[in-house]
């Protein structure tokens, strides 16, 4: 019987929109590596602000960037980024870095320094014998794997999306974060053309999880 296919799920949407709690029963349900990009965005943020760097400074991030020194580890099937061989765990969810990371992640230099990372991780999964990859952001579909198995935008009424945040205890400006991330030059978040959009205001997670599910268990089952 030949070995079931390598799977790349992409699952891009706005903040809130329920991205990572989908993403992980994924992971669970057929076995892969599950990735949070925006996890990423998140530690080099807060590893920048500890090192006094604003993101007005281009000059300053770039010889930050220069240094960065990432590294992987697993826990469970989730990827972990190591900044410094340190993963960077309450700190990527302050005040600070929801207030900055949007600024950061529309640097060029800063995209590029994460792109070949993020691709590296499907030989991550591969190496750990995963069945597969379910990556979540804002560019997945769109830059860093164009031609994922499956890519999904999910959207979801911004009222719904800031109640959502409200109700994990996080003081966030989704709605600014949204409007910086949709509307900068590199890779902003929209929908790829060819990507499957759903809308998950009205829908349960159950819901939502079996929309995204279904064509990923027809796909292995017919493999
Ligand atoms: O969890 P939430 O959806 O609020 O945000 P996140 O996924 O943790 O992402 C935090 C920020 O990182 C976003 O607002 C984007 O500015 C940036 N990001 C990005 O630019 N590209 C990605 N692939 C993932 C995140």
């Amino acid at each position: 019987m030949p070995a079931s296919p390598f799977i790349i799920v992409a699952i891009d949407g706005g903040a809130a929109s329920g991205k990572s709690t989908s993403a992980r029963i994924l992971s669970e349900r057929f076995n892969l590596l599950h990735v949070d990009t925006g996890s990423f965005y998140r530690a080099v943020t807060a590893d920048l602000l500890r090192r006094g760097v604003a993101p007005a400074d281009l000059p300053a991030v770039k010889t930050a960037l220069a240094s960065l020194k990432l590294g992987t580890r697993l826990n469970g099937r989730s990827a972990q980024m190591e900044v410094d061989g340190r993963v960077l765990e309450e700190e990527i969810r302050s005040r600070a870095v929801n207030e900055n990371v949007s600024h950061f992640a529309a640097i060029p230099e800063l995209r590029t320094a994460l792109l070949a990372y993020q691709r590296g991780l499907a030989d991550v999964a591969r190496d750990h014998h995963f069945r597969g990859l379910v990556m979540e952001g804002r560019d997945i579909g769109s830059v860093i794997f164009p031609n994922a198995d499956f890519r999904f935008f999910l959207q979801a009424d911004p009222a719904e999306r800031a109640r959502r945040r409200a109700s994990e205890g996080q003081q966030d400006s989704i709605a600014e974060r949204d409007r910086l991330d949709s509307s900068r030059k590199t890779s902003p978040l929209t929908c790829p053309p060819g990507a499957t959009s759903l809308d998950t205001t009205h829908l349960t997670l159950d819901q939502v999880v079996e929309r995204l599910a279904g064509p990923i268990a027809a796909r292995l089952a017919a493999a």
